[in-house]
């Protein structure tokens, strides 16, 4: 489950990207070229890296999820949703290339209005995939106690007669860790090269050089 405290960083820089996106473009000054060509390269950053985590998802998470027990109905469900968002996030891309091309208020206006709607629908399904897959005592099976077939197994049935709690709040220490301490995700496996390995520990040596900058740019 490391790659689910990954899915969590993630989703927090989805928030926040798309808060901040809502706020530019609400302030946006009619005809600031300038400002609307660094908003369309900040929104060609993020399309891409929400389109390659939902397809991430679909191609390598959940055969993964589904091979510890979530269910194939759930993950048609995050499916469906994906693909909503990926409606929302083609219709945001467009309203964003006109806007980046007129600089207009007016085209500001339109494009924040398809952001908003693409952010209703992006941060409904991440809190969806956060509710039922992290962390693993959350997820239906435990809370359903259905682990195979419909009659409660291996909870009923005979074989084993305990009590057991899958309570949030359980295990604090580490769903706080998981929640928002704990940084672990499978860097060293295929398809990845030793050159991506070394960008990975590059990109952690870079915001460690520049914490004072970065901690100086989130107050701002
Ligand atoms: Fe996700
Ligand atoms: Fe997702």
């Amino acid at each position: 489950m490391a790659a689910m405290s990954m899915n969590m960083v993630i989703h927090r820089a989805f928030r926040r990207d798309l808060e901040r996106f809502l706020d530019a473009l609400a302030s946006f000054r009619d005809g600031d070229r300038a400002r609307a060509d660094q908003l369309g390269t900040a929104w060609d950053n993020f399309d891409a890296q929400l389109t390659d985590h939902h397809e991430g998802e679909h191609a390598i998470a959940w055969p993964a999820m589904e091979s510890i027990g979530v269910s194939k109905q759930l993950l048609a469900t995050f499916d469906e949703e994906h693909d909503r968002m990926a409606e929302a996030l083609a219709a945001t891309r467009g309203a964003m290339a006109t806007f980046r091309t007129t600089a207009t208020a007016a085209d500001a206006s339109a494009a924040r209005s398809a952001m908003a709607n693409l952010q209703t629908i992006t941060v409904a399904h991440l809190d969806h995939e956060e509710q039922e897959i992290e962390p693993i005592y959350l997820q239906p099976m435990y809370q359903q106690r259905i682990a195979h077939g419909t009659r409660g197994f291996p909870w009923t049935g005979g074989l084993w007669h305990g009590e057991v709690s899958y309570e949030r709040g359980i295990c604090p220490v580490t769903e706080r860790l998981y929640e928002s301490d704990l940084l672990l995700f499978d860097v060293c496996r295929v398809p990845l090269t030793t050159r991506d390995v070394d960008d990975v520990a590059d990109a952690f040596e870079k915001v460690i050089q520049n914490l004072d900058r970065l901690r100086a740019l989130d107050g701002e």
